[in-house]
């Protein structure tokens, strides 16, 4: 298959993910581009068998440059093979209230964008301290403490389940 990844990253966590898709299904003999999300603005979806778009979840929302592709392309989005892959922190944990905003979250972006995606992959990010600024910084271990979660502000500490995610595009490819 020729299959479109388009991202959006903010601290390079999705970015990582994304690249990650790129190699594993390139490795399966499929041919891959990997873009940025501003970038593919103008990619003719129609070169593709398939479309993953990814970004990541801050305050509830995901990245404009996103929010803008899928807007644009919701048409042809709605009428191919297409997925979605929301990063976030909520995705590491199991608290209820939790998930239930993530399912918000991706309910808000479909109705701003007006493509509601069949496959939505929820992976689970980073704390990246290494890209944060003091307040990033302190905001994010406030809320490492809120979820009971060991911190240390000089590294960087990744939830990212990579054989989760080859199982995800497997499902998602074999539907
Ligand atoms: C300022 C800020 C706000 C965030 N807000 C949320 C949030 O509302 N829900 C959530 O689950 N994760 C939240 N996160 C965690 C990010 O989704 C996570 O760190 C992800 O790995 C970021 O991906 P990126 O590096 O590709 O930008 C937030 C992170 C930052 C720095």
């Amino acid at each position: 298959m020729t299959i479109l990844i388009a991202y959006a990253s903010t601290e390079g966590q999705t970015r990582k993910i994304a690249r990650y898709c790129a190699d594993y299904l390139n490795a399966q003999g499929h041919s891959v581009e990997l873009s940025g999300a501003s970038d593919a603005a103008d990619a003719e979806l129609n070169r593709f068998d398939a479309v993953l778009l990814a970004g990541s979840v801050h305050l509830g929302k995901y990245q404009k440059p996103l929010v803008r592709l899928a807007r644009k392309k919701a048409t042809a989005l709605a009428h191919m093979k297409a997925a979605f892959i929301s990063v976030s922190l909520a995705a590491a944990g199991t608290d209820e209230d939790d998930w239930q905003g993530l399912r918000d979250c991706v309910a808000n972006f479909a109705s701003k964008t007006g493509w509601t995606p069949q496959t939505v992959m929820h992976v689970a990010g980073a704390f990246r301290f290494s890209e944060y600024d003091y307040f990033k910084s302190m905001a994010m271990r406030w809320i490492a403490s809120q979820k009971d979660q060991e911190v240390d502000p000089h590294h960087d500490k990744e939830f990212t389940d990579w054989a989760a995610l080859k199982t995800s595009l497997d499902a998602w490819l074999s539907t």
